[in-house]
């Protein structure tokens, strides 16, 4: 897929500030720091247009980006950040599930895995969470340029059982360091979106 364009439409807080315009969207769900906002730059090829930090919690709000003037992604905080007081992880969890239950273009979702590390217990909950709304969910697994290749086998295979991945979700290695497995994750998308 050639991005032509790509733009921020809009950090919506809630649900009256989404964009109302029909088309598809993805949206991207992931522990903080999992590599979320970079995984949209590198499928779109722009350095930083979804905003990237060595810190986590960057994202803070959902972050709309159009692409081509076909379809959004949607970058989502992340979960797990320890530093997050109860009063935040509250709000956090109404803004999922305002989302997640109420957006009716929403298409699929991608969950970004860490590929060096077992899925922790919050990724095995967000993945049941995507699939109780019967969400197809592409599990990109990350970070793929940090593991040695006699790893890569074994760690995607741990993803997959401790996920216990349905049939219709695709497992997809990635680096956005290289762009590994961008080329899979485009063709995924691009059928999820029926396009
Ligand atoms: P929050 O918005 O805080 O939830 O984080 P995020 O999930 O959007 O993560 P972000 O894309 O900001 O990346 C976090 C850090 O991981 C940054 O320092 C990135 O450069 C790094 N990173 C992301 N993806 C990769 C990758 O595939 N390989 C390597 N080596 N580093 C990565
Ligand atoms: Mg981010």
């Amino acid at each position: 897929m050639k991005v032509n364009y790509a733009d921020i439409v809009i950090s919506a807080a809630s649900k009256k500030q989404y964009p109302k315009a029909p088309i598809p969207e993805i949206a991207l769900a992931g522990r903080s720091n999992v590599g979320k906002s970079s995984f949209i730059n590198k499928m779109i090829q722009r350095k930083n247009l979804a905003r990237t930090s060595s810190k986590p919690g960057k994202t803070q709000t959902l972050n709309f980006y159009i692409i081509n003037d076909l379809f959004h992604f949607v970058d989502v905080p992340g979960y797990g950040y320890a530093k997050v007081s109860k009063k935040e992880r509250a709000k956090w969890g109404e803004m999922m599930e305002e989302y997640f239950s109420e957006r009716e273009q929403l298409r699929a979702t991608a969950l970004i895995i860490d590929s060096r590390h077992k899925p922790t217990e919050d990724d095995v909950i967000m993945y049941n969470y995507l699939k109780h709304f019967g969400l197809p969910v592409m599990v990109i697994a990350t970070k793929l340029d940090k593991l040695k290749k006699s790893q890569k086998h074994k760690q995607l295979k741990t993803i997959q059982e401790v996920l216990e991945m349905e049939e219709e979700d695709t497992l997809i290695p990635f680096s956005s360091e290289t762009g590994e497995g961008k080329e899979l994750a485009w063709k995924t998308m691009l059928a999820h979106l029926n396009m």
